[in-house]
């Protein structure tokens, strides 16, 4: 007989008939000479009821001696049971371990460091198996949405020769002898690679060195780019509004089950709707000071600031139009007005902030220089860069949204390391 999927026993259809199944042991207890085992695979959990009067000893012994998380296989009898969990249980008329386990360090009352240590069982925990499900249908339904609009996939280096996001992020190592960075974006090959075909994304990871320890930031992230030919900052936002929509209504459809564990209701992300507000940067100050912030003109908006104008929303809203000098170099200067660039952040509702940074780009090779010089980088390094607004530039737009950032709004966590299976933050990069 075959093994079959947890979850497709969990259905009136299943009731009394004789299956096969194995997994992991998820939970057990006994009581009178019965041993209630949950066992696991990837698709779910279902009770197995092991009693000595329709097993063989042998198979009575094994039910005793199985610890959590020993490989086990059972055969038996789908019962239709309320007092089950998920209302399904097995009656077994076999019981075999197939590999032992030792006695499992994690339980309830562990620290958080304790767990992340050994984060390579704690993966196997139910949250955790949810959370990436969820990501695995996210990542999906964003390759849609691409596909959708006639963009191309492309694989952009990660071992590269200059920053994109600044200096100050920058991991380094020596390649063959000499200086190379680990990738913090994707973005200057996205817009070489348009030249050829015109709507281009990538899903990388990039790598940011953040001495922080924040809620939100990690050292290894995936990141999800697109650029565009002839597209400015207006259609930008469309798209990217479109994106998020899309996801949103994708994963309340297809992952409903998981989010709902995880807290999230599938009915808010179906609430999610285009336009999405827009903000100038200037008003985002005002904005904020009627909140009570005290943010100096001029000045990055921080979590606390995004934080405040995005508690009290429902879906996500954009800050555009923000002061050239807190930007980064290759953001197309506003032509009525010098002093800001055509740009966006995309911030998800209920304080979790920005997910998307996005900006039509900068043409003018005159003003990349300058604006390279200014922060602190040696143009000769970006000449390749220049190039491209060498030989037939056209305007042209991009973003990259966080799909860690993206994940940790959409199924309501805390922590955005529990959006990757092993999370690369400051004082970790075990296991
Ligand atoms: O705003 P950022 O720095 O923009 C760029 O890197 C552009 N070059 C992207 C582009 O236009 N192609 O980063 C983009 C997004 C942020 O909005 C955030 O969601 C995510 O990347 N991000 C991080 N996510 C997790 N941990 C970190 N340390 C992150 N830093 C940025
Ligand atoms: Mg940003």
């Amino acid at each position: 007989m075959e093994f079959q999927p947890i979850a497709s026993l969990l259905h009136e259809s299943q009731h009394e008939k004789k299956v096969r199944v194995r997994g992991w042991v998820h939970r057990k207890r006994s009581s009178g000479g019965v041993a209630f085992i949950v066992i696991r695979d990837a698709s779910g959990i279902i009770q197995v009821a092991v009693k000595k009067d329709r097993v063989s000893d042998e198979s009575m012994r094994a039910a005793e001696e199985a610890l959590m998380e020993a490989h086990v296989e059972t055969e038996g009898i789908v019962q239709k049971d309320r007092r089950a969990p998920g209302g399904f249980e097995m009656r077994a008329l076999d019981f075999r371990i197939r590999h032992s386990a030792k006695p499992f360090p994690i339980s309830r009352d562990k620290s958080t460091e304790f767990l992340l240590d050994i984060r390579h069982l704690w993966i196997r925990s139910q949250q955790q198996t949810h959370v990436m499900k969820v990501k695995a249908q996210m990542l999906e339904s964003i390759r849609l949405l691409f596909k959708k609009k006639g963009y191309f996939e492309t694989t952009p280096p990660i071992i590269v020769s200059g920053a994109c996001e600044g200096g100050s992020t920058l991991f380094t190592f020596d390649y063959f002898g000499k200086k190379a960075f680990l990738s913090q974006s994707a973005q200057l090959y996205l817009e070489a690679l348009i030249y050829s075909l015109e709507k281009v994304y990538a899903i990388t990871p990039s790598f940011r060195a953040e001495k922080s320890r924040t809620v939100r930031h990690l050292a290894e992230y995936w990141h999800v780019e697109g650029e565009e030919a002839y597209m400015d900052l207006d259609g930008l936002l469309k798209f990217e509004e479109e994106l998020v929509t899309f996801v949103c209504h994708d994963l309340a459809k297809k992952s409903s089950e998981e989010l709902r564990a995880l807290g999230r209701d599938p009915a808010e992300l179906l609430k999610v709707k285009t336009p999405f507000k827009r903000l100038r940067y200037n008003d985002a100050v005002e904005l904020l000071r009627e909140k009570g912030s005290h943010i100096k003109e001029g000045h990055d908006l921080g979590a606390e600031e995004e934080r405040l104008l995005t508690e009290k929303e429902a879906q996500p809203i954009f800050v555009t139009h923000f002061p050239k000098k807190i930007k980064a170099f290759y953001m197309s200067e506003d032509p009525e007005d010098s002093k800001t660039v055509l740009c966006n952040d995309c911030l998800a509702p209920e304080g979790y902030g920005e997910i998307i940074g996005g900006s039509q780009r900068e043409d003018d090779v005159k003003k990349l220089e300058a604006r390279l010089r200014t922060e602190g980088q040696n143009p000769n390094n970006y000449e390749w860069y220049l190039d491209l607004r060498r030989y037939g530039s056209v305007p042209h737009s991009g973003f990259g949204l966080g799909a860690e950032r993206l994940l940790r709004w959409i199924a309501k966590l805390e922590h955005i390391r529990d959006t990757v299976p092993f999370p690369r933050v400051i004082n970790r990069s075990y296991p």
